[in-house]
């Protein structure tokens, strides 16, 4: 049992082969954060005796804080009677250790197979004066060195009156000390994930997101690490929201410099009317320890996403190589057109079709037809099953793009449904072109939820479709429903999330063969809520290959390789008018979920041949990216260089690559150090008769060699040929 109750001393005790974390009830009932960090052998010296008169509020390290009796910090809770107060005080009620880990749907969380891989505790902690329990849920699993973390709350009232909820985070943790360095991942549409890191200072600091879905400005990731942890050293301190909508991660230093962070729901624009007898699941946090640097703490977010977060067939399949026609054709397509692309990527050994927007409605752009999902037979004549059983009888697989959260103004659906939308009435919902003329279907509304499904439903089984990508390309304005209470209109943002993984679960329920990929203008929704539907994501808008190294980075801070999508498009690049070789594209794109998006038709035999080969390579390494441990070994953050490899479980392979960006004049190359190999195995480096050890590749390196100009790159295949244990 990882979890261990002192009763004497009112001490648990969570532990895992990686880290300690320690509380204690004390004697007048607060439950009080002690320790989170490397195994503790015997923690009953963390025990303090603490009574009434010594007891200082605004001092004492919290699990779950509270506003109006003397934590002067930012609460994690905060709810208003219908008296008006809004003063709380929680304290120690019973608690339950039990094998295993409890769901907590209708939200996503990381699961288990067997009750064996984690154990959870249960405090129940109430506020006697508001009639408010709250459920604080702590889940360890043993072998994959994670903590997760979510809060209920339950309006026990016997009066039968309600609760307001402002504010329910899904956690709080003070740390003793502020020396830490706050690491974010924020962005922009086309320049999502990139790393930021800051000291600590007094005050809060904090990333959030306002916009309904969890966003490219903002990730729901933050780290603490001790200063100047690197890749292979220091302290870090993980946080990820299992959550896609607006969500708030902050930081805040008080006048002890102790720390204070906190991540849930964002309050902002939040009001939750809690009836008596009703309840309220806050998301899932995935807690990470690292003594050991931010790649560390990345490997354990990766096998824990990999194996326990995303579900369904795809989660152990190696995934299709896929060729998709939006940077091809856009808009602009006939059925032989599309036929075309997906025969010469056949023929070049890809696996998957996938065809983009444009094909429904009268969709010559971006400004009609979301909502009538019917084919369009003037680009399409033959329709849509048609060309998926043609593409499929030419044996590569069809997938099909969709926006099902959204209503364009010009359609059908919109006319005959103009209340199905949100928004508020007297005012117009807003559509503008940087809206993308589109506005957001209200999926807080069961009516409209029941809609998306049918449409989903109706099209998925009446074509051969294996494969959806599931887009989303506005944020969530004129927060209004037709259907809410006035008092619930602020419960809207969440509603809608709840509404869309309703619609996720029935859908891939439903449809247990079909893979699933989400969008969001490329990785606006990059988030562990939608893998865990869905278990490969959009990187990026951005598919420029040295945009992508610093895209791709970040996002493999926490997300792993095989949820990446991550594809080879036209040179120049449409985003930025880059123009870079098809093998530095090739490089860029191999190191995640790979695929083409440009028009294979238009390429000269000597660049199918090039393809050809790629795609030959890619199958060759598929298995070592998508399974095995990510090392990152340069960063695009630092420097001119960025390098990264991939070894496979038992390290008897691994694939390594190195990009340079910029040729500089005097430049010596330097080796390249390795990691994650076995350092008692001797690899053989790309099939030649260079073998090297492991010891060697690790400490002394590997010369890159044979990079000519700018945007250039490597790659290194190893296998291990004999084993030398000493
Ligand atoms: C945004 C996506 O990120 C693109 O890949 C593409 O599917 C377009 N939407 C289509 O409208």
């Amino acid at each position: 049992m990882s979890i261990i109750f002192d009763k004497e001393h009112n001490l648990f005790h969570l532990k895992s082969e990686g880290f300690s974390y320690i509380m204690q009830v004390l004697d007048i009932g607060y439950l009080t954060h002690l320790y989170w960090g490397k195994p503790i052998r015997n923690f009953s010296s963390f025990h303090k005796s603490l009574h009434d008169a010594h007891v200082n509020l605004d001092a004492l390290a919290q699990e779950y804080a509270v506003y109006g009796t003397g934590d002067f910090r930012t609460p994690t809770l905060e709810v208003q009677q219908e008296n008006g107060s809004t003063v709380g005080e929680l304290k120690y009620v019973s608690h339950v250790i039990m094998n295993g880990k409890p769901s907590i749907a209708p939200l996503p969380s990381t699961y288990i197979e067997v009750p064996e891989e984690a154990d959870s505790l249960i405090i129940t902690l109430a506020d006697q004066a508001s009639g408010l329990t709250v459920e604080l849920t702590y889940t360890v699993y043993q072998a994959l060195n994670v903590l997760t973390r979510s809060a209920k709350l339950i309006n026990k009232r016997t009066d039968g009156e309600y609760l307001k909820v402002g504010r329910a985070l899904s956690f709080c943790i003070d740390y003793e000390h502020s020396n830490y360095e706050l690491l974010q991942l924020s962005g922009a549409w086309c320049r999502e994930k990139h790393i930021y890191r800051r000291e600590l200072v007094p005050g809060l600091q904090s990333v959030d997101s306002k916009r309904g879905f969890s966003s490219h400005q903002q990730s729901p990731f933050i780290a603490l690490t001790s200063k100047n942890t690197t890749e292979k050293n220091g302290e870090v301190y993980g946080f990820n929201l299992v959550y896609s909508g607006s969500f708030l991660a902050e930081v805040e230093v008080d006048q002890f410099y102790s720390a204070r962070v906190q991540m849930g729901i964002n309050p902002f624009d939040f009001a939750w009317v809690l009836k008596a007898g009703e309840s309220l699941q806050t998301p899932e946090v995935v807690m990470v320890y690292s003594d050991k640097g931010l790649g560390q703490m990345s490997r354990t977010y990766h096998r824990l996403y990999r194996k326990r977060l995303c579900r369904g067939l795809y989660r152990d399949t190696e995934r299709p190589i896929l060729i998709n026609n939006w940077e091809a054709t856009y808009f602009n397509f006939t059925e032989t057109k599309i036929e075309e692309i997906a025969t010469t990527g056949k023929e070049l050994g890809m696996e998957l079709f996938v065809l983009d927007d444009g094909w429904f409605g009268k969709r010559d752009s971006d400004n009609c037809s979301l909502g009538d999902w019917i084919v369009d037979k003037k680009k399409l004549p033959n329709g849509l099953d048609t060309l998926a059983q043609n593409i499929v009888n030419k044996d590569i697989r069809f997938g099909l793009w969709f926006e099902p959260e959204m209503i364009s103004p010009d359609s059908d659906l919109y006319r005959e449904h103009p209340d199905w939308c949100l928004h508020v009435p007297e005012r117009t919902p807003m559509s503008t072109p940087s809206q993308r003329n589109q506005l957001v279907l209200d999926l807080s509304q069961e009516e409209v939820c029941n809609k998306v499904i049918d449409m989903l439903s109706n099209i998925l089984s009446t074509a051969p479709i294996s494969y959806v990508k599931w887009d989303m390309n506005r944020p969530l304005t004129d927060m209004g429903s037709a259907k809410l209470a006035k008092e619930q209109q602020r419960e809207i943002a969440h509603r809608y999330v709840l509404g869309l993984y309703h619609i996720l679960e029935t859908i891939t329920t439903k449809f247990p063969n079909v893979l699933f990929e989400s969008c969001a203008s490329g990785g606006g929704r990059f988030d562990p809520g939608m893998l865990y539907y869905m278990p490969q994501t959009w990187t990026s808008d951005d598919t420029d290959a040295v945009e992508r190294l610093k895209i791709q980075y970040g996002t493999s801070l926490v997300s792993p390789a095989i949820t990446m999508g991550s594809h080879i498009s036209a040179s120049p690049n449409h985003q930025v008018g880059r123009t870079t070789s098809l093998d530095f594209r090739g490089h860029v794109a191999m190191a995640g979920n790979f695929g083409y998006e440009l028009d294979l038709t238009k390429f000269s035999e000597e660049e199918k041949e090039l393809v050809k080969s790629q795609v030959a390579f890619y199958k060759t390494i598929r298995p070592i990216i998508q399974f095995g441990d990510q090392y990152r070994l340069l960063s695009p953050f630092e420097d001119n260089q960025t390098a990264w490899m991939y070894v496979n479980e038992d390290q008897t392979e691994a694939v390594v690559f190195f990009y340079r960006v910029l040729s500089k004049p005097h430049t010596l190359f330097t080796k390249l150090k390795l990691d994650g190999l076995n350092p008692f195995y001797n690899y053989q480096i790309n099939d030649s008769d260079v073998i090297l050890g492991g010891d060697e590749l690790m400490d002394s390196g590997i010369l890159p060699e044979n990079l000519h100009g700018d945007f250039a790159s490597c790659c290194w295949k190893l296998k291990a040929v004999k084993c030398c244990k000493e």
